[in-house]
Order: C-alpha cells, then sequence, then structure tokens
C-alpha cells in the first residue's frame, strides 16, 4: 500500500516535473519565437494635417529576410522606416511597433527603449551617410562607438581587434583601398558602400535602407544592393530596403510589400507584381515615371 501511494507521488512528481518542462519549453519557445521577428507592426497609422501617411498598417518581418518596400511617391514608406524605429511617432491609438522583441512605440508614445533598439540597428539612406571631412576609415569605426566607448573612441583609441573588424567590413564591400581618403571625396555608390561597413562593424541585427540607390548609376546601384544581400545572406541581417526601381527589388528581395496612400496592398513574391498590379498600385505613376520606376536593369 505505502509503496503503492509512494508510486502515485513518484508518477505525479514525474508529471509535474514534465509539465514544468513543457511549460519551460514553450515559455522559451515563445520568447525565441518573439526574438524571431525583427519587426511586428500593428494597426499603425500616421496622419499629417489631411494625409494619412500611413493607415492602419499591419506587418511582421522576420530576423534574416530581406525586404523591399515599394509604392509611388508619398505612398508612406520613409514614414514606415521611421515608424519602425520611432523616429515618427504614430497617431495616439492603438497602433504599436515592436522590434527585435522590444516595444518600440505604442499609443502615440515612442518608448523609452527606442534608442536602444536603434543601437542594434544600422542606417542607410540616400545622402548624407558618411561625415565628410573624417576619413571612410574613421566613419566605418564610428559604427563601433556604441561597442567600445565614447571617450575611447572620440580619442581614437581603437584595439586592434576593432581596426582588422573595419578593414575586413571595407574589404568585404570592395572599398578597402579607400580607407585613408575624406568621405567627401569618395562617390556617392563607394559612400553607400562605407554606410553599409559601418552597419557591419556594428554588427547591426537590422539594416534599414531608405532609397539607397537612388541617386546612382545602375553600376553603383548594384554593387550598394549586393553589399545589403551580402550581410542579409552571410551576416543573417535582416534589410528592409526602400526602392523606386521595381526591377531592383525584384532582383533582390524575396519579399515585397507595396505600399498605396498609407495601406499595404501587396505583400508577396516578387511573381506575384505583374503589370496589371503594378499598374494598380502606381496609378498615374505608372505611365509618367516608368523610366524612373523601370530604369535600367541591374543584373546586366
Ligand atoms: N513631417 C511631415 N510633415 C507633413 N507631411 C509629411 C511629413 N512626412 C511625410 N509627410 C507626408 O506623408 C506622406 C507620405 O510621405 P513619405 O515621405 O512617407 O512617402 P514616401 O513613400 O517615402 O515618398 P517618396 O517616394 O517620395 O520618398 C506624403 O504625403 C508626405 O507629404
Ligand atoms: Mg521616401
Amino acid at each position: 500500500m505505502r509503496d503503492n501511494v509512494k508510486g502515485i507521488f513518484h508518477r505525479a512528481d514525474a508529471n509535474l516535473a514534465l509539465d514544468r518542462k513543457e511549460h519551460v519549453r514553450s515559455r522559451d519557445l515563445q520568447i525565441r519565437m518573439a526574438e524571431s521577428a525583427a519587426f511586428i507592426v500593428t494597426g499603425a497609422s500616421r496622419t499629417f494635417g489631411q494625409t494619412k501617411a500611413l493607415n492602419d498598417v499591419s506587418l511582421r518581418v522576420e530576423r534574416g529576410e530581406m525586404t523591399a518596400l515599394i509604392g509611388p511617391s508619398g505612398s508612406g514608406k520613409s514614414t514606415l522606416l521611421r515608424a519602425l524605429v520611432g523616429l515618427v511617432a504614430l497617431d495616439a491609438g492603438p497602433g504599436r511597433v515592436e522590434a527585435l522583441g522590444l516595444l518600440v512605440q505604442t499609443g502615440g508614445k515612442v518608448a523609452p527603449q527606442a534608442r536602444a533598439v536603434r543601437a542594434r540597428i544600422g542606417f542607410i539612406f540616400q545622402k548624407f551617410n558618411l561625415v565628410g571631412r573624417l576619413t571612410l576609415f574613421s566613419n566605418v569605426m564610428i559604427g563601433r562607438l556604441g561597442r567600445i566607448g565614447f571617450w575611447r573612441g572620440l580619442f581614437g583609441l581603437w584595439s586592434h581587434a576593432d581596426r582588422s573588424l573595419a578593414m575586413h567590413a571595407l574589404h568585404r564591400v570592395g572599398i578597402a583601398e579607400q580607407a585613408g581618403q575624406r568621405a567627401a571625396n569618395l562617390s556617392g555608390g563607394q559612400q553607400q558602400r562605407g554606410a553599409i561597413a559601418r552597419a557591419l562593424v556594428q554588427q547591426a541585427e537590422i539594416i534599414l535602407a531608405d532609397e539607397p540607390v537612388a541617386s546612382l548609376d545602375p553600376a553603383s546601384a548594384r554593387r550598394v544592393m549586393e553589399a545589403l544581400a551580402d550581410i542579409n545572406r552571410e551576416d543573417g541581417a535582416a534589410v528592409v530596403v526602400t526602392l523606386h526601381q521595381i526591377d531592383i527589388a525584384k532582383h533582390y528581395c524575396r519579399r515585397i510589400v507595396a505600399l498605396s496612400a498609407g495601406r499595404i496592398v501587396y505583400d508577396g513574391p516578387p511573381d506575384g507584381l505583374d503589370p496589371e498590379r503594378l499598374r494598380s498600385i502606381y496609378g498615374a505613376e505608372y505611365q509618367d515615371a516608368a523610366p524612373a520606376v523601370f530604369g535600367a536593369p541591374v543584373s546586366a
């Protein structure tokens, strides 16, 4: 009898332990799943005067994805990109943005940790990415400041490891030979690749690029896009890139999200973007801005 009771307790304990294990496993899974998303956006709206720059946008971007954000001028691409990191506050309301498992903003208020989130994200814009009077090398080292401390960085007290990390990053984007040149003297494409090298040494988990190739010739655009694709493939960084050139978006990104008047009107693979759908997304711009929108192919 006593043995029986003992057995029951033993089994109950074992079951409890299993339950606990299961609980821990599912909690770990939940944490991992939350961590796996680069961004989770729900019901995001942003109004400027009469303009609804974002109108109830919901979007989930996984880590490791390379996503193009397309749409006509004024459709809300830059606003969405900035809202992802709390540089634009959403309208007060239920709209919410999470990045890397952390709250960036909700209820129209940017969360205090948004700054810490931004430190884990690399930014590349159409222009003005580098400090013109500093060398390319110093600009890349700026990506290291968040990790080595401001004062050491200010006095150029870079460790050997930091220096070789920067040179390795410059090699990867193909501009190591320009390391000693002032950034202002570099071509637009070299500057963009410098910004990507900076994101590499920053060990950015996400790259946000707002029209990084808009002012570049096709060959430079290709090199910049290839550097972004490389950081996505090799380092697993999620890349979200706004583009005006559909052909570039289709060539480099497995996922395309199209905005029109602040709403997501397409979210899927490049193949789904047939001319009819593109015409409905771009409206008048499809005809009028066709050469600008469908610029020279970069894969040639
Ligand atoms: N700070 C602001 N103040 C007022 N209106 C704004 C502001 N920022 C954006 N807008 C408006 O919000 C809408 C979306 O702008 P946004 O810059 O996000 O578009 P976009 O898709 O990036 O366009 P583009 O392709 O020209 O860069 C536009 O109508 C724009 O005029
Ligand atoms: Mg824009």
